[in-house]
């Protein structure tokens, strides 16, 4: 599963980038909005960092605007995906802006049928909502399982990307259901990597280790190289 980046924080972006393992990142206007930036100018500088995969959200709501829209953002960078909504306009423009060659993200996915229709329109990746969907007491996984299954199905190319993760038991559930794509916030990431029980045993084996003469591993190996 790849491992998306849900922010529109390039600190956070490129300090994660730096571990090697991030593949795309996801915005959407609410997260444009609390950085107080140009949206233009945050959009280039992520793709700057990740070269990967990059959501940017269009804001019109009619067919040709979000065409009009979505044929300026992909003209930022090649690693730009246009994200639209789940509408009836987003469909359509969906299919207007596969049919160029433009790299789409359908985004608000609530329901598997929702996910059917953006995958006939041509839709790079469907982002079901997972963490909005426990919300309102239903299962998000579920939906990302129905999803996965109707998509092998049909032999759909969409790409699945879980989104609304909300913890790192979402990512672990995600994997498990076969998603293509997970996008996290940047505390969830964080938190994933954590456990207890590293950070004491990580702790026993430095204790233990300063019990021992020589510390310097690096000159340990050099004096054993060169005495070879
Ligand atoms: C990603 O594409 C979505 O916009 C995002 O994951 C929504 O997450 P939220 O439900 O935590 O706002």
């Amino acid at each position: 599963m790849k491992l998306f980046l849900d922010t529109a924080n390039v600190d956070e972006i490129r300090e994660i980038a730096a571990w090697g393992i991030l593949d795309g990142v996801t915005t959407n206007p609410s997260l444009i909005a609390s950085e107080g930036r140009d949206f233009i100018q945050v959009i280039a500088e992520i793709c700057d960092i990740v070269k990967g995969p990059t959501s940017a959200e269009v804001i019109a709501q009619d067919v040709a605007g979000m065409v009009r829209e979505g044929r300026m953002l992909a003209k930022i960078s090649e690693h730009v995906v246009v994200k639209l909504p789940l509408t009836e306009a987003g469909i359509a423009a969906t299919s207007v802006l596969s049919k160029d060659g433009i790299r789409t993200n359908v985004t608000l996915c609530f329901q598997p049928v929702q996910a059917l229709l953006a995958a006939k329109a041509g839709a790079t990746y469907i982002s079901p909502f997972v963490g909005r969907v426990d919300d309102v007491s239903w299962d998000g996984n579920d939906l990302i399982e129905q999803i996965v299954g109707i998509y092998l199905n049909g032999d759909h190319q969409t790409q699945v990307l879980a989104a609304s993760i909300r913890h790192p038991l979402h990512l672990v559930q995600a994997a498990l259901a076969g998603a293509d794509v997970a996008t996290c916030p940047y505390k969830v990431l964080k938190a994933a990597l954590k456990h207890p029980l590293t950070d004491i045993g990580n702790e026993r084996f430095l204790a233990d280790w300063s019990k021992v003469g020589d510390q310097d591993i690096v000159g340990q190996v050099e004096r054993f190289l060169a005495k070879r």
